[in-house]
C-alpha cells in the first residue's frame, strides 16, 4: 500500500503535474569512507525508502502515479555494501507502480517533463547535478518550439506541501515519536543514576548512546551535548572531554532517533547528587518557566506568545536574583535578558530534530495546532567570564552564579486538551532528581 503521506501529497498536488524528489546521496567522512547513510527527510517521509541514489517521480494524473528510480540489484556491490531492494523490491515493498535503474533516469527525463502543466521540484536543495539536468532539459524543450513538446509552464517548490504536512503528525507518527521519547527519557534516567565526580563527560555520552542502540534506535538524533560546570554555558558544546567535578552541574542535551524520528531532551542536574542554593535559584526559575510555558500550550496559542511568556518569567526572576537590574518591562524592550537567555523557546520536532515547517505566515506568528510536536526548552547561561561582557549588559553579575548553565527541555504534542508531554519519564523537579540520584 502507498504510504498515506504520499497519497496525501498527490491529493494536494496540481491535477496535471509531476514531482521529482531525489534521495540523499552518500556523504564522505574521509578519503574513501562514508558516514552511515541517512535518507533525505522529505524523501523518507513520502516513500520510506532508505537507499541512496534514488529518485521518486510522482504524477497523480498518470496511470503510473509513482515511479521509483533505484540502484539495481548487483551481487558484486551487495557483497561490499549490503542488500539493495532493486527495481523488483521498489515495486514489491515500496508500492511503486513501476521502477527503473537510476541510470535510466536521464534518458526518461524528456518524457517525464513533456505534458505536465506544473513541475514540483526544489531547486537548490542539495542536488546541484540534478538541478542542472532539469534546467538543461527544460531549456532544450523550450527551444524546440517547432516540435509538439509541452514542458511545464509552472515550477512549484514541493516543500510548500511536504513541510506543511510534516508540521502535523499522524497518530502513527506520534506512536513512533513516543517511543523515541521513551528511549531517550529512560537513557537520561540511567545517566542521572550513574553520574558522579571523577567521571568523564564522554562516559556519560557513551552510556546514553549505548542505551539508545540497545533499544533499537539508530543512535543520537543530533550530537549529544554533555556539558559539565561552565561547559553548560556553551549552547552547542559537543567536545564532551572534560572531567565531572564535585559541586558542579551537568547539562545533558541528548535525544534518540527511532524509526526515522527524533526526540530531544535536556536535563541539568548536580554531579554530586545535591544542588547548591545558588544552583537551585537558577534551576527553579528555569523549571517554573518551563512548566508554565507547557501549561500555556493549547490549540490557538501563538508560538511567539509562548516565547514572550518565557522572557517575561525569566526576566522577572533574574531581577529578583540580581542577575539583571532595573524595570523588567524596560529590560525586555531593550533585550537585556539576552545576556543570559539568548535562544528560542523551542522548535518543531519530527524527522528532523529542528523539524520542517513555517513558524510565520505573512509576518504573523503561527498558532499551535492539534498534531504539532515541539520542544519547550528555556535556559539561563551565566558565563564564567566577567571580563568580556559587552557594553550595555550587566557587568556586575553575582559571583555565586558565574559559570552556571541550566536548560530544561521536553517534547510536547499539542492535543485538543493542551500539551501531552512525550518525555515525561525523566524527572525534572529538583527534589525528585536528588532522590533518584541518591538511590
Ligand atoms: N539539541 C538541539 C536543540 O535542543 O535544539
Ligand atoms: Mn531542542
Ligand atoms: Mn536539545
Amino acid at each position: 500500500m502507498l504510504k498515506p503521506q504520499l497519497a496525501e501529497f498527490m491529493r494536494r498536488m496540481d491535477p496535471k503535474s509531476v514531482a521529482i524528489i531525489p534521495a540523499a546521496g552518500e556523504a564522505v567522512r574521509s578519503h574513501d569512507t562514508n558516514y552511515r547513510y541517512r535518507q533525505n527527510s522529505d524523501f523518507f517521509y513520502l516513500t520510506g525508502f532508505e537507499e541512496p541514489d534514488a529518485i521518486a517521480v510522482i504524477a497523480p494524473a498518470s496511470e503510473k502515479k509513482f515511479t521509483l528510480f533505484v540502484r539495481p540489484r548487483d551481487p558484486e556491490r551487495e557483497i561490499w555494501d549490503g542488500y539493495r531492494a532493486g527495481v523488483e523490491g521498489a515495486v514489491r515493498d515500496y508500492s511503486a507502480d513501476e521502477s527503473f535503474p537510476v541510470a535510466d533516469f536521464d534518458a526518461k527525463l524528456a518524457e517525464i517533463l513533456d505534458g505536465p502543466a506544473s513541475l514540483y521540484y526544489a531547486f537548490g536543495n542539495g542536488s546541484p547535478e540534478l538541478d542542472s539536468k532539469i534546467i538543461r532539459q527544460l531549456s532544450l524543450m523550450r527551444e524546440t518550439n517547432r516540435k509538439p513538446l509541452e514542458p511545464p509552464a509552472k515550477i512549484i517548490d514541493p516543500t510548500t506541501i511536504i513541510h506543511e504536512m510534516r508540521v502535523l503528525k499522524s497518530d502513527a507518527e506520534v506512536e513512533i515519536m513516543q517511543r523515541a521519547a521513551d528511549i531517550a527519557a529512560e537513557a537520561h534516567v540511567e545517566a542521572m543514576k550513574a553520574v558522579g565526580p571523577g567521571m568523564k563527560e564522554y562516559e556519560v555520552e557513551a552510556m546514553l548512546e549505548a542505551f539508545f542502540r540497545r533499544e533499537g534506535s539508530a543512535g543520537p538524533s543530533y550530537t549529544s551535548i554533555i556539558g559539565s560546570g561552565a561547559n553548560a554555558t556553551v549552547l552547542h558544546y559537543i567536545t564532551n572531554m572534560d572531567t565531572l567535578h564535585d559541586g558542579d552541574l551537568l547539562l545533558v542535551d541528548a535525544g534518540a532517533e527511532y524509526k526515522g524520528y527524533a526526540s530531544d531532551i535536556t536535563r541539568t542536574f548536580p554531579i554530586n547528587g545535591k544542588f547548591t542554593a545558588a544552583q537551585r535559584d537558577i534551576y527553579d526559575l528555569v523549571l517554573e518557566t518551563q512548566m508554565s510555558c507547557i501549561d500555556m500550550v493549547r490549540p490557538g496559542v501563538r508560538l511567539e506568545d509562548l516565547k514572550t511568556h518565557s522572557v517575561e518569567m525569566l526576566t522577572a526572576g533574574m531581577v529578583r536574583l540580581g542577575l539583571l537590574k532595573g524595570d523588567p518591562k524596560k529590560l525586555i524592550e531593550e533585550k537585556k535578558y539576552m545576556q543570559f537567555y539568548m535562544h528560542n523557546l523551542g522548535h518543531y520536532l519530527g524527522i528532523d530534530v529542528h523539524d520542517a515547517g513555517r513558524y510565520y505566515f505573512n509576518g504573523e506568528s503561527r498558532a499551535a495546532e492539534v498534531g504539532m510536536v515541539m520542544t519547550i526548552e528555556p535556559g539561563l547561561y551565566i558565563s564564567p567570564d566577567t571580563k568580556n561582557i559587552p557594553e550595555g549588559f550587566n557587568q556586575d553579575v553575582p559571583a555565586k552564579y558565574l559559570g552556571i548553565g541550566v536548560r530544561i527541555e521536553d517534547d510536547v504534542l499539542v492535543t485538543a486538551n493542551g500539551a501531552r508531554v512525550l518525555t515525561h519519564k525523566v524527572p525534572k523537579d529538583a527534589q525528585e532528581i536528588e532522590a533518584l540520584m541518591a538511590k
